[in-house]
Order: structure tokens, then C-alpha cells, then sequence
């Protein structure tokens, strides 16, 4: 492997130009960088096949976008394939098929897929993270040796890696040459860089074998999950620039993305017809267009102790079944979806009881959430029957599909795949049923399981200053519109930070937009503002669901600037958003990234006006618009009002 990164034009020198010295005390051949890099072509950095050795066979191109590239063990009983693919957005997927063509069984401790980063990548960056604070980026520099993220949780986790970028020190948003891969995969998994003292650096991953996990049958292929990589020579903002139209060409969204209520932090587990149908016609009046029940509405879950499993609607909270609930809400003019967890069971439950050896592992090892994780490939039709039953008999749109424990298994990938299949059922069998991928929040958002489910719940934080963190950082990778953000109560019920309107409703406007807030609570005032933020997220939906996602670099940490720019570049949605006190009594100009330099716009402010403090807003504030090109907007900004920390302006740019 030569090179991965800018394009290099039609034209390549021969090979042989490429072929570099050999070092003193080092193997007698000059040492290249292969596909499948091995102890046995000299390469001591961390292997990708890490049993056998195989040599390169042969090559060919399907089709302009793909190259297959074979690889054969000496005696012929081990062939591996790699797939390269380079999408015409930029996006590079490769991804190796190991066959056991011998007639012995093959045992298979890890394959996994590497990438050539040049000298200048010495910064990191990756993620970590914790329940409600998922996606924390970390940087650090890159040494010799070994950064490796490992996630054993078998689902990403919330502290997955998510990303892991290696740039020019000091990228950034806007600026910076960076590579970046990602693994589409939803079990266990590692993802690393490497700079190793033979003077080669990589970026790999692979799914995390546990030893005995893969042994292949004679016949049997083994594939890795897909390794996602992008180069971008404008920073992190050009690494989304390739990976969003690629995503949304590759798994598009259903769109318009309807505006939700989900029920959970309205409720919980007190479910009542009276008080939900009440909720339902709130939610119709402010202009909601789904209405989602969420956890409590089964045969006995009263609480989040039992009953997972017990998939039939409980008769006692809802003697005529869910129909006079779905009516109310279709009737309200929404369509309605439901939570479900089919991957758990609770050990006090109805299923335990009659199977308890479809318990994985034997029930083994601690309960989480008083929960434990359901075998899918033993329990995979039972769920799929039961799943159909309840999308045959209510009129459905989409489940919203939690996974609330670690699975705690050496065994995670037959689980993650058993759960692959399962969703793939389900779909051709309802394939207008939307799934959304809810993981305690967000600990399962990948593109593995994106091919699956149309929407990710990002987080179960809704409190607005942590999901201004979690939805930036989450949005390198992922498009606004597979996000869930909902408005929530004032007082956030995870954080109990209590946040102005405005800013929920500013932070909650990009994504696909919801509420999480028992709104009959809520005053006259307060529904008001609801109303006219829903009426405005659906007018601006078009745009932010489709246009390209910029964020400025800011050197002060309190001020955060993001937005979204139609593909042609006519209109513009930005979010200036205070986190704290500003460094400055007059912080920095207003500069908006990714605008036409030689066109000219009007911009003026929208939504819920941010408190202020201050003796005289900038003129143009006051005017109430201001119109400038493009390249002024970059370059020289707008004077900011001084907002007060934790205030949003919102500013609409159109062409003028
Ligand atoms: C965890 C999810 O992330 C929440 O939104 C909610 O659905 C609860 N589970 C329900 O148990």
C-alpha cells in the first residue's frame, strides 16, 4: 500500500520508483506495506492476519469503484480476499474474506484491516465517554508504539472510539490534512494507530476476537466487518463533507423526519390512558407528528426490575390493548411508535421461566439493570414471531429499539450478527416500520448497524449544554438528521441543570427533533414557543437535513458556532452558542464558515431571542438584518451581541 489520501490524478510512475531502502540490521529486502502485513514478510508492527501467512495471487476490478485483491496461503488451504471500494463522495471501505479451502479446521485469533498514515499524521484524536456524555473527544500525540481503543462491552459502548482520526498537529474543524476510520461493526471491536520505529504509521481495526471464537469449518469464510475511511485536507469538517453524502447515499434517511414525543421522561413507568391520551392531543396541538410509548407498556413492567421479555401489551394497565391509545393518537393526526428491548430478559419474567437456557452464557456473571442478555441464535424466531405479532396488530411506524446492558460475553460477535439477522427479517418482513438504535442512549451508533435502522438516539442526556458537545461531536460522523435530539423539561432530569427555552429549543432544532417533557405541564407561554419551534423546524427541515454540517474553530471554549449550508450554497442555518462566560468583554466576531465568498447574503436572526447583557446590541442586530458576501462572512464576521452564558442565537443566511 502506497498511499491514501489526496488524489494523485490519472497518471502513476511504475512501482518500482516506490521501492525504499533497506536499513542497516533489518530483513535483507526492502520493506513494503501490504494488505494483510505479517511477522513473515517482515513487518513487526501489530499484524493483521495473525495466523498463517499468505501471499498475494492476483487482482481485478469488478466494476470503476472496487478492487478485489487474492491472497493464498503456500499449500493453498487459507485464501483471503481483500475488497477495496473508494465511493465517488471519497469514502474508502476495505474489508477481508478469509476461506478455509483445506480440509482441517481452521482456528482464526484476528484479521484485521490496516491503512498507511504518512509522517505528518502526529495528532490523535478518538473518543471516550460515559452514560449521557457520550463522544468526549481526547487528543494526544502519536509515538512510537501502540494507541489502542478496545471496546468489550459487545455494543460500542459510550465510551466507544467511535472515530479515530490522525491529522497535522493542530487540526481542527476547518483547517488540517486528517485521516480518519472508522469500523461499521456493533460488537466487540479494537481500533488503533500505529507508529512503529521501522517508520511506517497505520491506522487499523478489526472486530476483537476472543481466543476459539472463529474456527472455520473446511468451506467455511470468515468476513471482516467493513473498515470506513476518509482523508480530508480541510479538517474534520471535510472528513463529514465526504462521509454525509456517502451515508445518506448509502442508508438514506426516510425523510421529512417527523417531529416526536417520546414519552419516557414525561411518564416513566406510570402508565395511564387518561394521562397519555392527554399527552397525545398536547403533543398534536404544538404540532408533534409521532408519538412514541416508550418503556412500561408490557405484562408486567412496573418498573425496570422484570419483565423484559414478556413482549404482550399488560392487560391490567391497558385492559382493550394499545388500540384506544393508537386511535387517539392517529386521530390527533400522528402516527405512533414503541419501545421495545427484544436482545434482553429479565430473570423475573415470563420468558425466564419457560426458557431459561435461551439465557446467554447460562446467566453467568452479574445482572445489570436487573437485566440479562436473551441468546439471539437461539431465540431469534421466538422474537421475530412476537415482534411481528405486535406490528400486525397495531399500526406501527417505528419501534425504538433500547439494549440497556453490556453483554459480557467472550462471545459477542455470533450475538451481533444473530442480531443483524434478526433486523433484517423484521425489515423485509415491515419494511415501512422505522427502527431506531437506542442503546442507553448512544452506546450502539455505528454504520454497522445503520444499514439496519433509520435513527440513533444520541444520548439520554437532555440537558442542552451536553448535547451541544455530544451532537457536535457525534455529527463529525454521523448526518444531523439519524440524531435524535428532544427538548426536555427545564430542569434536565439526568443533570438536574435547569436551562432557558431557548436554548433547548436551539439545541434540539438541528437533528431529528423531538420532546421528551410531559408538555400538559408545560404554560401557555412555554407551548406557544413550542408550537412556533416546531413550525419552524419543519420550514427549515429541507435544509438542515440535507445541507452541508460546518462548525468554526473557537479558541474560547465558551463559544461554540455551528451550522448547517445548503449544498448550493443559497441558504444557511448557524447556531452561536455561549457555554459559559466568554474570555472577552467583547468576544470575537461572528464568522461564518462554508458560505460562497462571491455571493452576497442577508442574515437575520431567528427563534427564541437569547438573554443578553449589554448596554447597546451591534448595530446590525439592532437593524434587525445585515447583508454581506460570503467572503466578508468568513473572513471579517459579524460583531457578536454579548450573550450571557448558556444563551443560543440562532441566525437564518439566505442568498440575496
Ligand atoms: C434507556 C433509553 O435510552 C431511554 O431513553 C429509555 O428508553 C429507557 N431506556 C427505558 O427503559
Amino acid at each position: 500500500m502506497l498511499h491514501w489520501g489526496p488524489g494523485l490524478g490519472d497518471e502513476l510512475p511504475t512501482e518500482d520508483v516506490f521501492v525504499p531502502a533497506v536499513p542497516p540490521s533489518s530483513i535483507d529486502v526492502p520493506l513494503r506495506l501490504s494488505l494483510l502485513p505479517s511477522l513473515a514478510e517482515g513487518w513487526t508492527g501489530r499484524p493483521s492476519l495473525s495466523a498463517g501467512e499468505v501471499r498475494l495471487i492476483g487482482a481485478h476490478s469488478p466494476d470503476d469503484n472496487t478492487v478485489l485483491v487474492r491472497h493464498a496461503s503456500a499449500d493453498a488451504t487459507q485464501e483471503v480476499t481483500t475488497e477495496l471500494e473508494l465511493s465517488p463522495e471519497g469514502v474508502l471501505r476495505v474489508r477481508h474474506r478469509v476461506t478455509n479451502r483445506g480440509a482441517g479446521e481452521l482456528p482464526l485469533p484476528g484479521l484485521d484491516i490496516l491503512l498507511p498514515i504518512p509522517d505528518e499524521a502526529s495528532e490523535l484524536l478518538d473518543f471516550t465517554g460515559l452514560w449521557s456524555h457520550e463522544r468526549r473527544p481526547q487528543r494526544a500525540p502519536l509515538r512510537h508504539g501502540v494507541w489502542s481503543r478496545e471496546s468489550r462491552h459487545g455494543r460500542p459502548g459510550h465510551d466507544d472510539a467511535f472515530l479515530m482520526a490522525a491529522g497535522e498537529p493542530g487540526f481542527g474543524f476547518r483547517d488540517g490534512r486528517v485521516w480518519a476510520v472508522h469500523l461499521a461493526w456493533s460488537g466487540d471491536k479494537r481500533i488503533w494507530a500505529e507508529r512503529s520505529a521501522l517508520g511506517y504509521g497505520v491506522l487499523g481495526a478489526g472486530e476483537l476476537l476472543s481466543p476459539g471464537e472463529i474456527r472455520l469449518a473446511p468451506g467455511e469464510s470468515y468476513e471482516t466487518p467493513w473498515l470506513v475511511a476518509v482523508f480530508s485536507d480541510a479538517g474534520l469538517d471535510g472528513l463529514s463533507d465526504r462521509l454525509h453524502p456517502w451515508i445518506r447515499a448509502h442508508s438514506p434517511a426516510r425523510l421529512p423526519r417527523p417531529v416526536v414525543l417520546n414519552t419516557w421522561e414525561a411518564v416513566y413507568f406510570d402508565h395511564d390512558l387518561g394521562v397519555l391520551s392527554d399527552l397525545a392531543d398536547a403533543a398534536a396541538s404544538v404540532g408533534v407528528e409521532r408519538f412514541v410509548l416508550d418503556d412500561g407498556w408490557f405484562a408486567g413492567r412496573r418498573d425496570d426490575r422484570r419483565a423484559l421479555g414478556d413482549w404482550y401489551v399488560d392487560s391490567s394497565v391497558w385492559p382493550e390493548g394499545l388500540h384506544p391509545l393508537i386511535a387517539r393518537v392517529e386521530k390527533a393526526g400522528m402516527d405512533f411508535g414503541l419501545w421495545v428491548e427484544p436482545e434482553m430478559i429479565s430473570p423475573d419474567s415470563e420468558l425466564a421461566a419457560a426458557h431459561p437456557d435461551w439465557i446467554l452464557d447460562g446467566g453467568a456473571g452479574p445482572t445489570w439493570r436487573r437485566q440479562r442478555v436473551l441468546d439471539l441464535t437461539k431465540a431469534h424466531d421466538h422474537l421475530l414471531d412476537r415482534l411481528s405479532a405486535l406490528l400486525t396488530e397495531y399500526p406501527i411506524a417505528y419501534l425504538k429499539w433500547d439494549h440497556n446492558r453490556d453483554l459480557l460475553t467472550p462471545h459477542s460477535g455470533r450475538q451481533t450478527r444473530a442480531l443483524y439477522r434478526l433486523l433484517t427479517a423484521l425489515r423485509a418482513r415491515f419494511p415501512h416500520v422505522e427502527i431506531e438504535s437506542c442503546a442507553s442512549g448512544g452506546a450502539r451508533v455505528d454504520l454497522g448497524i445503520l444499514e439496519l435502522v433509520d435513527r440513533f438516539w444520541t444520548s439520554d442526556t437532555n440537558d442542552p449544554l451536553d448535547r451541544q458537545s455530544i451532537q457536535r461531536w457525534t455529527g463529525v460522523l454521523i448526518p444531523p438528521e439519524y440524531l435524535g435530539g428532544h427538548l426536555g423539561a427545564a430542569t434536565a432530569h439526568v443533570t438536574g441543570r435547569t436551562s432557558a427555552l431557548g436554548l433547548r429549543l436551539a439545541t434540539a432544532l438541528f437533528g431529528s427533533a423531538g420532546i421528551e417533557w410531559d408538555l400538559t405541564a408545560a404554560g401557555a407561554s412555554e407551548r406557544e414557543q413550542i408550537a412556533a419551534w416546531i413550525a419552524e423546524h419543519k420550514r427549515l427541515r429541507p435544509l438542515l437535513h440535507s445541507g452541508r454540517v460546518v462548525r468554526a474553530d473557537s479558541p474560547d471554549p465558551a463559544h461554540l458556532l455551528h451550522g448547517v449550508v445548503a449544498q448550493d450554497r443559497g441558504h444557511a442555518v448557524f447556531a452561536l452558542v455561549t457555554l459559559g462566560t466568554p474570555r472577552a468583554a467583547l468576544p470575537p466576531p461572528i464568522r461564518l464558515p462554508g458560505l460562497d465568498p462571491d455571493r452576497r447574503y442577508r442574515i437575520r436572526p431567528i427563534g427564541v431571542p437569547p438573554r443578553t447583557l449589554q448596554d447597546a446590541p451591534p448595530r446590525w442586530l439592532a437593524a434587525g438584518s445585515a447583508t454581506l458576501t460570503g467572503r466578508v462572512l468568513a473572513e471579517v464576521g459579524l460583531p457578536a451581541p454579548l450573550l450571557t452564558p448558556e444563551q443560543a442565537l440562532l441566525l437564518e443566511v439566505s442568498r440575496h
